[in-house]
């Protein structure tokens, strides 16, 4: 698999391309609008044909990339059946699987940060790989307090939906605000200060009520943006 890890300075979001490497056929996982120049350039210099754009939930820090994606290349957007966006190519739910050429990417439902929210599994040789989106990052996890977040769903999508994968999954984040890129199931499973094993529901429940966080600053203009596939339909 031809694989890159991106970043968005400003959100500190992540972006992935994954590619097939026999019939070059490539996808972008959570791709940024500002960013779509450069991201466009990566596809054309790898030599790659951008078919798919997949979305892990409804962002409320960015405006996503997808809808400009498309019409500059023909890609299909990808989002959740929950998502709401309803101008996207292909709305897809749990166990779900998209095609990259010889590539298949799963659906898992992964719910709690938003109710749409998506993890995508690869397996590539004897790796396996999850794109968890915003319901586990790097030693922490989505917030719950918005967007119909939903703390005892997101303990239940973790447990249930990533930690039955299996332990050695590479696991790629949506974000990283530390300076992390990635980590694993097992990792997650010891040191995670919210969802390590030894941490029970109500417990998790606890903690993430007490965060109080101040809303996203780009939140009143990203998730209308997103639910419009990023203004361009
Ligand atoms: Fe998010």
């Amino acid at each position: 698999m031809i694989f890159r890890q991106l970043f968005d300075r400003e959100s500190s979001t992540y972006t992935y391309l994954l590619a097939d490497p026999k019939t070059r056929r490539a996808a972008l996982i959570d791709p940024v609008l500002e960013n779509l120049e450069r991201d466009l350039a990566l596809v054309r210099e790898l030599g790659l044909e951008l078919t798919h754009v997949l979305e892990t939930h409804v962002h409320a820090d960015h405006v996503t990339a997808g809808g400009l994606l498309r019409q500059r290349t023909g890609a299909k957007t990808v989002v959740s059946e929950r998502g709401g966006a309803e101008c996207a190519s292909r709305h897809v739910g749990d166990g779900d699987r998209v095609a990259l050429g010889e590539l298949e990417i799963e659906v898992r439902a992964t719910p709690g940060h938003t109710n749409g929210c998506l993890s995508y599994v690869v397996r590539d040789g004897a790796r396996t790989l999850a794109f968890t989106g915003d319901a586990l990052l790097v030693r922490g996890c989505g917030r719950t307090d918005f967007q119909q977040g939903d703390s005892r769903t997101l303990y239940r999508s973790v447990r249930d939906q990533l930690y039955t994968l299996p332990d050695d999954t590479e696991v790629f984040p949506g974000h990283d605000y530390r300076g992390h890129t990635t980590t694993t199931i097992a990792e997650e499973k010891a040191h995670n200060p919210r969802l390590a094993t030894k941490i029970g529901e109500a417990e998790f429940v606890r903690m993430m009520a007490e965060l109080k966080l101040a809303n996203p600053k780009l939140m009143d203009v990203a998730v209308p943006a997103n639910l419009a596939c990023g203004g361009a339909k």
